[in-house]
């Protein structure tokens, strides 16, 4: 049962009366209040290996049930960190049951934070902590992937520092040294070491830089700071801060943050990235002009207008809605997976956003609305002009402003809501031209973020990350990094791995393939799949990035262990079903000793030529 049935009578109540007073104040009240339950139930069943949907999962959070079309049945390190925040402050704001799942989430990342995989390893350097996702069970995932992505370890890092600051608020700062540190260690080491180095962004599809990402770096490089200090430890790679703040400054175009940069694709770049990234850096005590991008900063303002009004124009579902009301938001226009839809889980960070920007302008009593912002304010508020608002009574134009911003927010949540099924299940996506429910079901992302909006909307706030006590940015930006120090961390669960060290290799092999083939290499290591390449997302995949009419370069990127020899060949298979078909003679590899250099294998495929398939 997916949730109890008294919520279900409300539900269904509300639903028959949907039609009639969908928009009403009370009524999105109502929802809400249902939808927050069901949506909270929904992330909990989706939690291995207990969780009603996950069947068969180890103890990670799953991003779907969904086995295909698409499989989600795997645990991303990103989606898992931001619903482990989530459940951090249900667990804070005094959901005392959740404390369970926080506990087995340490565990199970120590554990994770040690699986070799295409990354790398942990040791010596942290490359492993930069892979985007694992097997439902824990296990590496070989297959072909955008990785290394490096928002996770920040995201983790951040959900695990806000639960032991109040571990340590709470009696027990024993724990939160001895036991999670170690944890928050080895990714804060990672943040100093690779943030100045391009990565996949949230969406896994472009090699750059990230706006959210590098907003969640530096959130997390100034958390750790100010925990590390509480707890007496030593955090490596904090002191990147300043720098990673300055380098966040040059995504801002003069006009919106370019999500997406240090790449060339052809996006005008504005994204629900940048709509994510300062709802999860929202900090109550913050100040609006703080140079984190915060909700009610200006640019970020002027940024909201310029996404959201982007898909205005881009989903019929969107059309003839005014400019002061929310519309469904996708991740950007240009999209084509599943050709293209709104998404629940932006369309309700759509509403979250602007809940937090009016928390900030209470807290501060007070609104500074200059040129950049005011397009923003004037589609609410037509008559604001470039001035200090300062909080009043009722009818004060702050307390307007205020009223006319919550409006906005709240229906966004009602454009989540018409879409919604009776059930309340939040796929993935919705249809841009019928809002049919659309992609993988029941996402727990989207659930986590249905609860997040609720708890802004109902005044419920995280405790602030320190922003105030950020270090300034220097007057120049330059690359640079920390090098990082990584153990395991064993006392959270995790094994004592000494894996000393993993060589770069590059395979490349020139194999002339029909398209809708793949290549995979097998070999007698766990790296290359122990010559499994049946076994699901055993085999390490090629990638044909590099295909060409010159040459039929099919090519991968990964690490293997210093000094071994090894026996590998190739595997080709058409992409719907058909056997494997695998190379007619063994390799072998001896990978150089500690220390060594990356090395670059060319190969060319030996064996029975593929099909076309005729899939
Ligand atoms: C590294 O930092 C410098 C200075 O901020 C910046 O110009 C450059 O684009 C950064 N590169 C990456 C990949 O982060
Ligand atoms: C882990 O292994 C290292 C190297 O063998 C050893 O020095 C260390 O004491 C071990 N740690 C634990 C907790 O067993
Ligand atoms: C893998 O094959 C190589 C080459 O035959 C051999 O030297 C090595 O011992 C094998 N490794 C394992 C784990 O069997
Ligand atoms: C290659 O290695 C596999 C696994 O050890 C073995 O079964 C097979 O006979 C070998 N093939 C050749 C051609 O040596
Ligand atoms: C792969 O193809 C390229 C281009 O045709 C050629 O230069 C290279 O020698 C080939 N590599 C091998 C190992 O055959």
């Amino acid at each position: 049962m997916r949730f109890s049935s008294s919520v279900a009578g409300v539900l269904s109540l509300l639903c028959s009366q949907a039609v009639a007073f969908s928009l009403r104040g009370r009524d999105l009240e109502s929802f809400i209040a249902a939808e927050r339950a069901i949506a909270l139930q929904g992330v909990l069943n989706n939690i291995g290996p207990d969780g009603s949907q996950v069947a068969g999962a180890g103890n990670y959070i799953i991003a779907s049930p969904s086995k295909e079309d698409p499989d989600y049945f795997f645990t991303w390190t990103r989606d898992a960190a931001l619903t482990m925040q989530m459940i951090v402050d249900e667990f804070i704001f005094g959901n005392t049951a959740l404390e369970k799942y926080i506990d087995e989430y340490i565990k199970a990342q120590a554990i994770l934070q040690t699986v070799s995989n295409p990354s790398g390893s942990l040791l010596p350097s942290g490359l492993g902590l930069g892979e985007p996702k694992y097997l439902a069970n824990g296990q590496r995932f070989n297959g072909a992937w955008g990785r290394p992505q490096r928002d996770g370890p920040a995201l983790r890092a951040i959900a695990l520092m806000t639960y032991s600051d109040w571990l340590l608020r709470n009696g027990q700062s024993a724990k939160a040294r001895n036991i999670v540190w170690p944890v928050i260690s080895n990714d804060l080491s990672y943040v100093g070491q690779y943030w100045n180095q391009t990565g996949f962004d949230l969406w896994e599809e472009v090699q750059g830089s990230s706006f959210f990402t590098v907003q969640n770096q530096h959130r997390s490089l100034v958390q750790g700071t100010k925990l590390a200090r509480d707890l007496r430890v030593t955090c490596t790679g904090c002191d990147q801060a300043p720098q990673v703040l300055c380098f966040l400054q040059s995504f801002w175009n003069g006009k919106y943050i370019v999500s997406n940069t240090n790449t060339n694709i052809a996006r005008t770049g504005l994204d629900g990235n940048s709509i994510l990234g300062p709802i999860s850096v929202f900090d109550i005590d913050a100040y609006c002009d703080s140079l984190t991008f915060q909700p009610c900063n200006s640019k970020s303002l002027a940024n909201f207008k310029a996404v959201v009004d982007s898909f205005r124009t881009a989903y019929s579902i969107n059309a003839g809605i005014p400019k002061n009301q929310g519309v469904a938001v996708g991740r950007y226009t240009e999209d084509v997976y599943y050709n293209g839809n709104p998404w629940y889980l932006i369309t309700t960070a759509a509403a979250e956003f602007l809940y937090d920007a009016v928390a900030q302008w209470r807290a501060r009593h007070v609104l500074y609305v200059d040129e950049t912002s005011l397009a923003f304010f004037k589609d609410l508020y037509p008559d604001v002009v470039v001035r200090q608002y300062n909080s009043g009574n009722y009818n004060s134009p702050f307390e307007q402003i205020m009223r006319a911003v919550l409006a906005y927010a709240d229906s966004f949540v009602a454009v989540a809501e018409k879409y919604t099924p009776a059930s309340g299940a939040l796929a993935e996506q919705f249809n841009r031209d019928t809002g049919v429910p659309l992609s993988a079901r029941d996402l727990t992302w989207s659930y986590a973020a249905f609860v997040t909006m609720a708890e802004r909307r109902a005044g419920q706030y995280p405790r602030s990350w320190n922003t105030r006590q950020a270090a300034a940015p220097p007057a120049t930006c330059s690359a640079s990094s920390t090098p990082g120090v990584y153990a395991p961390a064993t006392a959270a669960g995790a094994p004592n791995v000494t894996i000393a060290c993993q060589i770069n290799v590059i395979f490349n092999v020139n194999a002339s393939t029909y398209f809708g083939e793949n290549v995979y290499i097998v070999g007698n290591t766990t790296e290359l799949g122990e010559w499994n390449a049946d076994v699901l997302n055993t085999a390490l995949a090629l990638s044909a990035g590099g295909y060409s009419a010159e040459r039929p370069l099919w090519s991968v990127n990964t690490f293997l262990p210093a000094g071994e020899s090894i026996s590998y060949k190739y595997a080709r298979q058409e992409n719907c079903g058909q056997p494997y078909l695998y190379e007619t003679q063994n390799r072998t590899l001896t990978i150089p000793p500690c220390g060594g250099a990356a090395i670059t294998v060319e190969d060319a495929w030996t064996g029975p030529v593929g099909t076309s398939g005729g899939c």
